[in-house]
């Protein structure tokens, strides 16, 4: 049954898009569901803190400087199944990318359009080799119009805040500096540009299903997802 089950998603190459605000909750649910369902996680956000890192490494380049770094940059990704990895010219990044120095900026750098169009080349690149499971902000609306199934999660900004608080707390336990306050305000500043930019801003698509995790546990938003995604795996 398991090896049926297989060859079918791998011939029909699905996408399944979770799109949301910072802290909803898109990535953890992504991964498990990756594993509940049998797919293959992508993060786009990863690869837009790939980008930010270059930037950063780079030194802040202005636009036109930036965009000649990033054409002759190696920007790579592993998937294997849950786990997402990214690598900036060969080194494996992917825990470099979530300290509070990339998060500060990523909203600036994935507004600008070529950083936008270089991110989605990649991601509409590595789709055409499996059946996917994808988290971002413009997934349902701009990438993938055509997904097989959309979901828009959501929470409050200061229960997402709280969230990402205990992230970061565990990602750079040797930074005392950090506090609730700063990262409720890096969560509204995010909300504000992802959601405001001009090039394909953060919104819900309209055929997509909305998941407020506000009261909801962990085990119950899953149950509530994997059965969206069992029924679509049925229909023949
Ligand atoms: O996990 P979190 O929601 O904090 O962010 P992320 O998914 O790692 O994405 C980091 C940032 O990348 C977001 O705040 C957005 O500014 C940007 N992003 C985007 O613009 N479009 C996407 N499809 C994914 C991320």
């Amino acid at each position: 049954m398991l090896r049926w089950k297989n060859i079918f998603l791998l011939s029909c190459n699905m996408i399944i898009v979770i799109d949301g605000p910072a802290g909803s909750g898109k990535s953890s649910t992504a991964k498990a569901l990756a594993s509940i369902c049998n797919l293959v996680f992508l993060d786009s956000g990863a690869l837009y803190r790939t980008v930010t890192l270059l930037w950063l490494q780079e030194n802040k380049p202005d636009d036109k400087q930036f965009y000649e770094a990033l054409s002759s940059a190696q920007i790579h990704s592993s998937s294997d199944d849950s786990l997402f990895r990214v690598y900036l010219h060969g080194k494996d990044v992917s825990k470099d990318i979530r300290k509070s120095s990339v998060a500060e900026c990523v909203s600036e750098v994935a507004k600008k359009p070529f950083v936008r169009s270089y991110v989605n080349q990649i991601m509409r690149r590595i789709v055409q080799t499996g059946s996917f499971i994808a988290d971002g902000r413009d997934l349902g609306t701009a990438v993938f119009p055509d997904a097989d199934l959309k979901f828009y999660m959501d929470a409050s900004v200061e229960e997402r805040a709280r969230r990402r608080f205990q992230e970061l707390k565990k990602a750079e336990p040797e930074n005392k500096t950090i506090t609730y306050e700063d990262v409720l305000n890096n969560v509204r500043h995010r909300d504000k540009v992802d959601s405001q930019r001009e090039m394909d801003p953060l919104a819900k698509a309209d055929d997509a299903i909305l998941i407020d995790t506000t009261g909801l546990t962990f085990e119950e938003q899953l149950k509530m997802m994997s059965d969206y995604i069992k029924k679509l795996k049925h229909k023949p």
